[in-house]
């Protein structure tokens, strides 16, 4: 890199140091403090990597318990963001019910969103409240029942009875619990960027989360598992996806779920949730979308040899827990909330206002002409 030479997308630009989250991008691994996402996946739940994630080291079974109770005991919203949601459209995107609700819920409750290490309090809060909103606000557009407390559920039970409109079964909640560990924290994505940068002028966490959620809903981000399932959805048989594939990619289209910024291979994420998506399609006896993400894959690899990434498979799986499509990037935000209270933690513990520069290329010299001058 050459200096003062822009790096567009501040691509290969390092611009901090995290003891949270490593990419691998040539060898394919993703690491969590440490821990290898393949063993976290097979082995640990949400709660436990949020743990890890948060305190930088795998919780003792007292400690895991004490957290899963608090985030139990921290799920309720006050009255007054509820009244905010229920003035909310019905047909608003529920991202941008999310974002409000969280911007709201700073001005109920202030002593959580102050910066510092006290913050974790608030991290916590943030990540236990997140299902309650969702599902606040989905169960009412649909005409549900409003969202019973589930006192007993771990996270990923109770974030899916808030999103999805029928009961669950062991092995998919299972499927979402490791889907929100693969989704827990990536390095510097733009979302988790966004939230440090708005951490380092030192303002508050819940600031910081909502300019993380604004970031997340653009879909070359967070919102790509949704256009994933509309490709799928058009492609419609397994046989058709060489036809689709090949004149979205003639018109200059980008195919979602597919490429990244730092992965040069295959993501690690998207081989375990592959896996997931075989095996809840198989106890649904529906293998209908992945049959056809099979396919899509070796069309897209052999066009291009782009390799899929998270959301290639996630969609399916969500789609086949009683998920809609709106909701995926939601689900999305429930997991990474705790990445970005991470991150915003470190950020305030290793402060320095994140400021880069512009190379300018305007002009300068220009004669001011008085507004009635003007043609
Ligand atoms: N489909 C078709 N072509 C692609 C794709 C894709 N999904 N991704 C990259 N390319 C092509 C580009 O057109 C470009 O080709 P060119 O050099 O001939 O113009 C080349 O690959 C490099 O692309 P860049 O845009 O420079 O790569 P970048 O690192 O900026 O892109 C990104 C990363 C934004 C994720 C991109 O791969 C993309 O748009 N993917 C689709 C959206 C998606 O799946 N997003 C989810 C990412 S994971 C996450 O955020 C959770």
């Amino acid at each position: 890199m050459v200096e003062g030479e822009v790096q567009h997308g501040l691509e290969d630009v390092v611009a901090l140091e995290s003891r949270i989250c490593f990419i691998d991008g040539k060898g394919g691994r993703l690491i969590y403090q440490g821990y290898d996402i393949r063993d976290l996946a097979a082995q640990s739940t949400f709660e436990e990597v949020a743990y890890l994630l948060w305190y930088g080291r795998l919780p003792t079974a007292a400690q895991l318990r004490d957290l899963k109770d608090r985030l139990v005991q921290l799920r309720t919203i006050p009255p007054g963001v509820l009244e905010i949601i229920d003035r909310i459209p019905r047909d608003s995107s529920p991202m941008d019910v999310l974002r409000t609700a969280v911007s709201a819920l700073a001005v109920f409750e202030p002593a959580e969103t102050q910066p510092g290490a006290s913050s974790i309090g608030g991290a916590q809060r943030l990540t236990a409240v997140l299902p309650t909103i969702l599902g606040y606000y989905h169960r009412r557009r649909s005409g549900l029942e409003p969202l019973a407390p589930h006192p007993g559920a771990g996270h990923a039970a109770y974030l899916l009875a808030a999103v999805s409109d029928r009961p669950a079964t062991e092995l998919e909640v299972r499927a979402l619990d490791v889907a929100l560990i693969l989704h827990a924290d990536h390095e510097l994505n733009a979302s988790t960027f966004a939230a440090r940068v708005t951490a380092s002028t030192l303002s508050d966490l819940y600031s910081a989360v909502t300019s993380a959620i604004g970031t997340l809903k653009g879909p070359l981000h967070g919102g790509a598992n949704e256009r994933v399932m509309e490709l799928l959805d058009e492609i419609d048989k397994p046989e058709r996806s060489d036809e689709v594939i090949r004149a979205r990619l003639a018109r200059h289209e980008r195919i979602m779920g597919f490429g990244h910024r730092v992965y040069k291979v295959e993501d690690p994420r998207a081989t375990i949730l592959r896996d997931w998506s075989r095996r809840v399609g198989e106890a649904h006896n529906d293998l209908h979308y992945y049959r056809i993400l099979r396919e899509v894959e070796s069309v897209v690899h052999r066009e291009k040899g782009l390799y899929p990434n998270v959301d290639l498979y996630s969609g399916s799986i969500y789609t086949l827990l009683g998920v809609p499509k709106d909701l995926f990037t939601p689900l999305f935000a429930a997991s990474r909330v705790v990445g970005w209270t991470a991150h915003v933690l470190e950020e305030y513990q290793d402060l320095r206002l994140i400021r880069p520069m512009a190379r300018y290329i305007g002009p300068t010299d220009l004669t001011y002409t008085p507004i009635g001058q003007r043609s």
